[in-house]
Formats: structure tokens, sequence, C-alpha cells
């Protein structure tokens, strides 16, 4: 019988469909947190069912003559009632009890109920548990600056750095993993071999679950399924290549840290990698070749291994016949399960007109050893890139390059605009949001954008057109009252391509970072506030390279890659107003938003005037006025987060690249 998969989710969903009164936090509490545990419940149960009644009730082989498939089909459905029966046993009523929303599913798997959790925690006042919920969702949510900041927040209103951050939804293998690697670097073998081992252990076992959890409902594009008519063979092909290859993609499902879209590449082989040598150096040789032997089972030719192989094999007591020793039993059965699905899968995509593709790569599988993002090299290209090309104005005065910057692809400039230019392109940022400004500041604001364009793709020697990407106006107030001993960020450190994951040491450049953007540059316009330095950290997001205080005139400008993470200090006193401009080499995402002004674009005062005279002026189409959407990170964070100053012009999120 088949069932909707969206029938009423009474155990998950009712504590999230019926919100309490509002501002009932300890009720909110109390259910998102039985919300949190049914789910895991309804996980372990799903697991255990399933392998207790894969051992119960084994799929007989058919056998030949008249009936010959019966004892094949009898067995199967003797499974289905095995797991029937389990389920319903340990989970009470009908199946569909359990079932959920996609959307309900996607929530959880984005961790969204440790948001609320946070907001709830914090109105409680129960800190440790609102930063533990806070960085349990940071964890899968890595671009949410703002929830990185409200775990500063917490911590600094808990008054102790010392909170440990606990990740509520760490996936032990990952950790383990890590943790090996750690022992590994700093040459504690034993140890580290205790945790590969381990991570091992988790490794297979969660792809056990994995793929346990692939066998669920058949899935259906929303009411596709009231017009679904396959036979007996086609939709049992239908279904079953469906958990095929989601199981088959458990490997990359795996391999991935929550919230990331890119897996850790080459994951699983890694760990027989760093086994082989582990093994190698604590004596046991046996081990080492075994794991090497591992290891060529997805990489052959790796020359370094096979160089290892006939090394350890030399070092065997004489009365051990090397071929006698075979690759790790764990990794070759592994190996060839993944074969044998990824030819079911590529012939299943030839004779059944299935279509299979890599979700990241476009391609078809071959061995999945978890290829990466094509432009994922593209990170290390940056360091050799030329600068200190001419600067075309001739006021413009030049004040540190990217070394005197401690860091690479950076330069800063002074004089880029006149006092008048600044006092004008002010006022416009602080009045301008009525939605009005003259036709005459419109023609400042392109003008003073096309010269910086000019000047960074002239300084950084770009051979090819630099295209703007977005520009948009930011103003960033101090809020009045305390402001005492405040070291907190107005703007949180990020890099613009990637997302920054301090943590990894990376920059991810993967959506929804804006992967296509090359150069930034900011405009100051002001320095009558205090506070609000730009800053440049290391990845790490806390160790500041160099600080700038902005002033009238002054431009910093570059490289948009994770070279170069970058944030601004709070504001604490006064106003704060810069342009923030981002530019593409890739003409594809050439700008056609053309200046959005936090939520307002900056239009002359009639707006036919607009339409005629923008496209002249800018050479490029005009969005209409109405699609900068405003920035609504505020209300997903909570009043936790709240900034310290308001963005009088909240940052402007608009994606060229859905109007091309
Ligand atoms: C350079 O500065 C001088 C004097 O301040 C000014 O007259 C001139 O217009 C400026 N040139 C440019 C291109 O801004
Ligand atoms: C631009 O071209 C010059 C000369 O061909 C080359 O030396 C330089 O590296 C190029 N710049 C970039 C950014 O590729
Ligand atoms: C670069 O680093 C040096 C040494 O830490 C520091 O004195 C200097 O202020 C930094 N440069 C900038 C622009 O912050």
């Amino acid at each position: 019988m088949r069932e909707r998969i969206w029938v009423p989710p009474l155990l998950l969903l009712l504590p999230l469909l019926l919100p309490p009164p509002l501002g009932d936090y300890e009720q909110a509490v109390r259910d998102l947190e039985a919300a949190l545990r049914s789910h895991r419940r309804l996980r372990e149960i799903r697991a255990r069912c399933a392998r207790h009644c894969a051992v119960r009730r084994p799929l007989a082989p058919p056998c030949s003559g008249p009936g010959a498939e019966l004892p094949f089909f009898r067995s199967l459905l003797q499974r289905a009632r095995c797991y029937r029966s389990c389920e319903t046993q340990r989970l009470g009523g009908p199946a569909s009890r359990h079932r959920v929303s996609e959307d309900v599913r996607s929530d959880f798997q984005r961790r969204v109920p440790y948001n609320y959790l946070q907001r709830a925690y914090i109105k409680l006042n129960q800190l440790e548990k609102a930063v533990e919920a806070a960085h349990t969702f940071f964890m899968a949510n890595p671009e949410h600056m703002e929830m990185q900041q409200n775990i500063e927040n917490y911590r600094t209103m808990a008054g102790v750095a010392a909170f440990q951050l606990v990740d509520r939804e760490a996936r032990p293998h990952l950790e383990s993993y890590s943790v090996g690697v750690k022992h590994y670097e700093a040459d504690n073998f034993e140890v580290a071999i205790k945790y590969f081992e381990q991570a091992l252990r988790e490794y297979f076992n969660e792809d056990m679950e994995c793929r346990i959890l692939c066998e669920g409902p058949q899935r259906f594009e929303e009411y596709e399924y009231l017009g679904y008519k396959g036979g007996l063979h086609e939709a049992i092909a239908d279904h079953y290549m469906q958990v095929l290859v989601c199981q088959h993609e458990c490997v990359r499902e795996l391999a991935t840290r929550p919230g990331r879209l890119s897996p850790i590449e080459n994951f699983l082989p890694l760990h027989y990698d760093y086994l082989q040598f582990a093994y190698y150096r604590v004596g046991e040789y046996v081990k080492a070749l075994e794991c090497a032997k591992a290891y060529l089972l997805c990489h052959p030719d790796d020359e370094d291994v096979l160089d290892n192989v006939h090394y350890y094999e030399s070092l065997l007591d004489d009365d051990i016949d090397p071929a006698s020793i075979e690759a790790r039993e764990d990794m070759m059965m592994f190996v060839k399960r993944h074969q044998l699905e990824s030819e079911l899968i590529q012939s299943a995509a030839e004779g059944l007109g299935f279509s299979y593709t890599e979700p990241l790569t476009g391609k078809l599988p071959d061995v999945l050893w978890l290829p990466p993002w094509e432009d994922r090299g593209s990170r290390e290209d940056s360091v050799l890139v030329p600068s200190g090309g001419p600067l075309l104005y001739e006021n413009i005065t030049f004040v540190y390059n990217s070394e005197q910057l401690n860091g690479t692809q950076r330069v800063l400039l002074d004089n880029v605009l006149s006092e008048d230019q600044c006092r004008e392109l002010h006022s416009v940022a602080s009045f301008g949001y009525e939605g009005r400004v003259p036709l005459k500041s419109a023609r400042l604001f392109y003008d003073i954008s096309e010269k910086a364009r000019k000047i960074v793709e002239s300084y950084f020697m770009l051979n090819s057109t630099l295209y703007f990407s977005y520009t948009h106006m930011v103003c960033r107030t101090a809020l009045s009252g305390q402001q005492d001993r405040r070291n907190d960020l107005s703007h949180p450190i990020h890099a613009d391509n990637c997302l920054l994951d301090p943590e990894a040491n990376e920059c991810w450049k993967e959506p929804p970072a804006y992967t296509f953007r090359d150069y930034s540059a900011l405009l100051y316009m002001n320095d009558d506030f205090e506070g609000g330095e730009f800053i440049f950290t290391e990845m790490d997001a806390k160790t500041v390279t160099a600080s700038i205080k902005p002033k009238c005139g002054r431009m910093i400008s570059f490289s948009s890659g994770g070279e170069n993470p970058h944030g601004v200090k709070a504001v604490t006193k006064g106003q704060r107003c810069a342009v923030a401009l981002w530019f593409t080499l890739d003409p594809l995402y050439r700008e056609l938003v053309l200046v959005c002004a936090g939520g307002h674009q900056l239009h002359p005062t009639s707006s036919s005037a607009a339409s005629a005279v923008y496209p002249q002026l800018y050479g490029f189409r005009v969005r209409s006025p109405g699609l900068c959407p405003v920035d609504d990170a505020d209300s997903f964070s909570g009043e936790g987060g709240k900034r310290q100053e308001e963005a009088d012009f909240p940052l402007a999120k608009c994606h060229s690249k859905d109007s091309t």
C-alpha cells in the first residue's frame, strides 16, 4: 500500500504546527526538545528494525521451473511484515503517524529547531543551553554570520569565554576522524590509530543507517503519484532505483560536513592512507600493508602508496608471504558493493531511460571517489597574481599595498573622492531612502562606482574586463545607550565569494556564497564617528592582520576569496557610511541590478525618467524598484542576535544571478 508522505504527522510536527501562546518559552523549549528527541528516536528505531528484519528474514534466491519467483517474493513479503510489526511495536499506531512533509524533514536536516531553541533559552536566561543550541545550528549553517555573532554575544553576556562549544548533533565518525588527524599530525601514532579505527567503525555504522533511511517511501513530485501507473516490474524498478541511487550517494553524504554541499574529498580512502603510515610507524607492518592495499583499491596508481607497499613487504618476517596479505576486508567489501551499484545504475540509465547524473558535477557516476567541485582548486591560484598597475587618476594617493596590509591582493588608496563628493554622497546616503534621489546624485554615484571599477581593474592588472556584480550604499549607526568596552563587530568576519569555515581553516567556494565575485571594494565618505574600523583577519576569523580607519575618499580593495576574510568593528558613536562594490570577471554575472540602497532603489524623482535615463546612463538594464529584498537576518536570528547598531540601509541581498 502506498502512503502519501505528507499525511498529518502527529509525532514530530505537533510542537511546530501549534506554536505556544506568544512568549510561552518554557512550553516552546519542552516541545522543541521533545521533537528533537522523537526525531532521533525514530531514526534509531528504523535502523534497529531494519537490521533485525534483514537478519531474521533474508531474501531467498529464486529457483527454477514454474513458480520460480515465489520463494523470493514470499521472503520479500515476510520482510515487509517484519518491518511493520517491529515499527508498530516500538512506535505504536499506524506508520503514517511517523511521516512528515519534506519541509519538516528539511528543517530538521538544516537544524532549524535549534534556531528557535537558542532564542527560547535566551528568553529563559539559560545561557549555556542557548550557546549550545546556537552552536549546533551554526555548525550546519556556517554562512549564518548573525548566529556566530549571537554565540559571541551570549558568551559575553555569561561573562565566561570558557563555555565548551557543544554540537548536539555532532556526527561521531567525523569527530573521531578529526581527532585522529590531530594526533597523527602531532606524531601520536598509537592514539591516532585508535581514533581512525573508531572512525571507521562509526563510518560503517553510519553508512548502514544512511542506507536504511534510503529505503523510505517512494518519492513523487507533489501530485504526480495520482497519475502514476507503473506495472509490477516497472513500479518495483522505479522505487528500487530511487533507493539504490540514494544508497549509492551515502558515500558523499557521509563525507559532507553538516551544512556543506561539497564532501571532504577522498574522505573514506584517506582513513586508510593515514592508517597505513601510522601502523608502519608503530611497527605493525602487516596492518600497514593491509591498509595501504585498501587505499590502492580506490587509487591503484598512487605511486607513493605503491612504493610504501613494496617497502612494507620488505619489512615482513621471512615466514610471511607478502602475496597472502590482502586489502583490509571492510574496505574490500565496501568497494565491491560500490562497484556493483555503479554498474547497476549505469545499466538502468541506459536500459530504462532512467537518468542519473551526479548532483554536484552533472556527470555520470564512475567510481565515486568524490570528484571535487570543479572550481575548488581556484582558491590557491590567486597567490601569484600581479598587482601594482597604474592608478589612472591624478589625485589619488597610494597608501598601502598587499604587503603593508599584511596579506595578498589588497590595496588602500586615498583621495578617490573629493570633499564635495563625500558630502553629497553622504547626504544621499543619510536622507535618500525615501526613494527619491536627485538625478545629479545618481549620476555621481554612477561616476564614482565606475571610477572605482577602473582603478581596481588597472591596479590589479586584470587582463579581462571587470564587471560590476553588485553595488550598494550602507550606513551603520551607533545605538544610543551603553557603548563602553564594546569589542564586538558591526559586520561579522566573512569572505565575499566563499563560506568561511574557521574551524576547518577553509573557505568553501560554493552556494549560497556569491562564488562569482572576484574583487571587492569599499569606498568611504566620512570619519565623524567612533569605532567602525574595517579589519582583515586570518582564516580563523579572529586574528586581526590589518585595521583601517575609514575617512572621506578612502578606498580599500581586495580579491574576494578566502585569502581576505574581513569585517567591521562596532560603530560606537555616530554614523558610518560606505559604498560597497563587488566586481566579477565573468560577464554572465555582470550587474543588472543597479543601485540598491538597503531595499530602496536610488532612482530619480520620476519613475518614467528612471527607465528613460538609466539605460543610456549605465548601459544596462535597470531592475524595477522594489526588487531589492531587505535582509531579514534579524528576524531569523532572533532578538538575542539583534545587532548592537542598526544598519540604516540593511544590506540588500540582490542576487544578480537570478535576474539574468
Ligand atoms: C585634483 O585636485 C585638484 C586640486 O585639489 C583639483 O583642482 C582637480 O580637479 C583634481 N583632479 C581630479 C581629477 O579630481
Ligand atoms: C596579464 O597579462 C600579463 C602579460 O601577458 C601577465 O604578465 C599577467 O600575469 C596577466 N594578469 C593576470 C591577472 O592574469
Ligand atoms: C601589519 O602588521 C604589522 C605587524 O603586526 C602591524 O604593525 C601593522 O599595523 C599592520 N598593518 C596594518 C595596515 O594594520
